[in-house]
This record gives structure tokens, sequence and C-alpha cells, in this order.
């Protein structure tokens, strides 16, 4: 709907920008550190130097530093849980705890609000060897003692806590589960046991923040592409209702409503994948709610149907980042009304005001978005600064959608673009480079890791001065 008024930011809107720990820190092998599942991946086959990353962990002061400078009020990172446990539980690694207390009192020094996540990707290899991760219930224990001893060691400073990160996405990536085989019938099943596990141990995470941490507000950070069906055919439509279902809102309908939707039920069933509910489970789910939604919003796909046929059955699918098709449901195509990044991932910023629309009106909670960039391959001119107009443009545009929602009455909490400074994409390397701060290294060399600010960084310094009145 186009509107007369345009309504401003909010006097106290989180202006923020995010990264995680292992994207960023380095210092894999340092002090004490456990194996994380991502650390046997990065490994393997090695695409770059990950252990090293952006050296975060060396120049933590200099980052908050410009972190100051850009003006930024908050700032999203997330814990690597074996820095804190290395084996996942038993020891604690005081040495991991120490860096951590040192970060977090360099941002409240430097008036930027902390915006914690308890896990992002990096599961503990110590808990797969034990008993195979997310795929055991013990699980759910281990993360909650996890979690809590966070809320009770840094919640007299850190207000904002972020679940999981991306549970949407670790239930279709089997190595992130520490699974091995190839078999993808039995890792979609594993993943969905291991997603109601998380469900659970996030909603007594929820229940836990709220008593060790006066004030604190948590929420978790799922990935919500924005979706269409790709024509008027009913055929295309109901693929896109049934898509949104089973790939969008299904961890958001756990964590928030308690409950397993009808159409994700069905789905789950149908292939003998509906985990085995203990009892207690529903009702622990329904008991427990998030204080907000926080969401990554890159991009939008278009939704087709994709019939049973003789050459397909139920259960074929392709999975490239996440289930691009599946018989019997829904395939995902081009968009040709969309332009794209070089990875072909369709930038479409009216997609995230659509997207903060329908999740305000499916559960009226205030949203967080904890992640929203542009990649893109950049290289470091001898004289100047990187002139990355094409991320201005993006989130500028981004950040205009975020306008238009709250015009309709959509509540925000905050918005952090990806990434504060260039971190190992999680796909990609160096190649791909994501930051407002450009870090001095390519894949394997090193260089001097200096960092230098991008035109973007001016930009959304000028920005958060203006509290968004120039967007
Ligand atoms: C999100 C993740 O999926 O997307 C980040 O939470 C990731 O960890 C980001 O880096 C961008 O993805 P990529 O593959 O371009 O780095």
């Amino acid at each position: 709907m186009e509107t007369k008024t345009i309504n401003s930011f909010p006097k106290n809107f989180l202006w923020g920008s995010a990264t995680a720990a292992f994207q960023c820190e380095g210092a894999a092998y340092e002090d004490g550190k456990g194996l994380s599942v991502m650390d046997v991946r990065e490994q393997n086959p090695k695409i770059c130097n990950y252990e090293v990353a952006s050296d975060h962990y060396h120049h933590f002061k200099e980052d908050v530093a410009l972190m100051k400078e850009c003006g930024l009020k908050a700032y999203r990172f997330s814990i690597a849980w074996t820095r804190i446990f290395p084996q996942g539980n038993g020891n604690v690694n005081q040495l991991g705890v120490d860096f951590y207390n040192r970060l977090i009192d360099e941002l409240v020094a430097a008036n930027i609000t902390p915006i914690v996540t308890i896990y992002h990707f990096e599961y503990p290899q110590g808990l797969i060897e034990q008993y195979g991760g997310w795929l055991s219930r013990k699980s759910i224990d281990d993360y909650v003692n996890y979690a809590s001893f966070l809320f009770k060691t840094y919640g007299d400073r850190v207000k904002y806590w972020i679940t999981i990160n991306e549970q949407d996405h670790v239930v279709h990536m089997p190595f992130r589960l520490g699974l091995k085989g190839d078999d993808l019938y039995e890792n979609e099943k594993a993943g969905f046991l291991a997603n109601h596990h998380m469900c659970i141990a996030a909603a007594k995470t929820f229940k836990a923040c709220h008593e060790l941490v006066e004030g604190g507000k948590i929420g978790p950070a799922v990935c919500f592409d924005m979706m269409y069906p790709t024509s008027n055919r009913p055929a295309d439509m109901m693929a896109w209702l049934d898509a949104m279902e089973i790939r969008n809102y299904y961890v958001l309908d756990l964590n928030v409503k308690g409950e397993y939707g009808g159409v994700f039920k069905r789905y789950l069933e149908d292939r003998g994948w509906m985990p085995k509910l203990q009892e207690g489970d529903l009702a622990c789910l329904k008991e427990n709610k998030p204080d907000f939604i926080g969401f990554n919003y890159y991009a939008s796909k278009s939704i087709s149907a994709y019939p049973l046929s003789d050459k397909n059955k139920i259960g074929d699918m392709v999975i490239k980042l996440l289930p691009a098709e599946e018989a019997g449901i829904y395939k995902v195509v081009k968009n040709e009304n969309l332009n794209a990044t070089l990875w072909g991932w369709e930038i479409d910023d009216i997609g995230l005001e659509g997207v903060c629309r329908l999740l305000w009106e499916r559960y009226r909670l205030p949203l967080m978005i904890t992640e929203n960039g542009f990649g893109n391959k950049e290289v470091m001119p001898e004289e100047g600064m990187i002139q990355d107009d094409d991320r201005i443009d993006y989130l500028h545009r981004h950040l205009l959608a975020v306008k238009r929602a709250m015009n309709v009455g959509v509540e925000f909490i905050g918005y952090c673009n990806w990434s504060f400074m260039d971190i190992v994409s999680g796909h990609s390397g160096f190649s791909k480079r994501y930051g407002l701060v450009y870090v001095n290294r390519d894949e394997f060399d090193l260089k001097d890791l200096s960092r230098s600010k991008k035109k973007s960084f001016y930009w959304y310094q000028e920005t958060i001065a203006c509290n968004g009145e120039n967007i």
C-alpha cells in the first residue's frame, strides 16, 4: 500500500551490525577452545584459512572502536560454545569466559548494546562424540546448562539473547548435525528429530533467561526468505502455501505457538519423519515463549508446483543450500523480475516488507532483523576506499522496507546489517564479503589483516546519526 505519511524510526531503535564467532574470531585452537562441527567441516574441503578468520579474537578492541566510530547502538555476536565448554559440557574454560567478559565490557564502555547469539552453527564436536549431539535428548540439558551459565556470567550486562541461529538451516545441513552418511531420507529424518530437541531446548532456555537475567529478552533467529507463487495458477498458489509452512513457519510455530502446524505435521507423518514426542513436550513448548522474533533476511524465492509423476515420487528432493525442490510439493524457480547477487541470491527489499508484515500478523511479537546484507567480491584499491555503492543501495532499500512495515503497525526492536567487518562467508570463504569494514586478507594469504572503512561504513554512520531520517 502506498501511504501519504511515513513514520520515523523510534528513538530507541537498535541500529546494529552482526557477526558470528567462527566467521570472525579466528584463534580456532587457542586458549583452550574445543573443536566444533564447524572446525571439522572448514578443514574439509578447506576453501580458505578460516583458523584466523578476521582475527577478531586479537583485534576486538580495534573492532569495537570502529563500531563506536560508526555510531552502532548494538552489536550482535555469537559466543563459541567450545570456548566456554571445550567438550560442550563438563569443565569450564576460564580463558574463554574471560575473552567474552573483555569483549562485553568493551562494548558497554562504548555504549553499544550487546546482542548475544548463544549458538550459531558451532555445535561442540565433543557432544557429537559423547552421544550423537542434537539427535539425543541429552542435548537438551547440555544446551540449557550452557545457556544458563552464560546468563549467570554475562546477564548483568547482556539483556538481549538469541537462542539458535537459523535452526531451519541446521535441520537440512547434515554436517552441522555431525552426520556423515549421505542418505538424504535418513538425514532429513534426523534433522527433524534434532529440530524437536532444539525447540524443547529453546523453550527451556526462554524460561531460564527470564529467571536468571533481570530485564532479559530472548528470541530465536530463523532464516526467513520471502516466497511468492510463480503464477496465478491455483496449483502454484497451493505449492507456495505448502512451502511457506514446511520451510518458513515451522520453527517459529513451535517456538511461539508451541505447536506442529497441520501442514507441517502431515508432511512429517507422510514421510515417517515425525519425531516421537514425550509427555510434557507440547506443554513445555506452549508455556515458554520468546519475547521477540529475530530473523535473517537476504532474498526471496519463487515457488512453483511440482506434481508427482512417473519419474518422481514422494521423498524425491534436491537440496542446495536448503531443499530447492521436493516432488509432490514445490520447486524454486528463477524470478525474472529481480536482480541477483553474484551468487544468485535474488535481491528483494519488497520481500522484506512482506516478511515483516507476515510475521507480525501471525505472531504479534516485536521483530529484530538479526541479519541483512549484500555479499560481493571486493578488492582494495591502491588508494582511496572501497566504493560499495551496491551495498549502500541494498541496505538503503531494505531499511526503507522496514520503515514501510513500521508504517502499517509492525513493531521493531532493531536491525543488524550483516556483517560489521568482512568475515569468512558461510560457503564462499573470503571471496564473498559483506562488511562495512574491509579486512585485508585473501583466502590463504593473510596479509596484514588491517581494517579499512568502506564507503558503506560512512553511509551507515550518517544513517544512524540522523536516526534513519535519510532513508
Ligand atoms: C546466514 C548465516 O545464513 O547467512 C551466516 O547466519 C551467513 O552465518 C550468512 O554468513 C550469509 O551466508 P553466506 O553463505 O553468504 O556467508
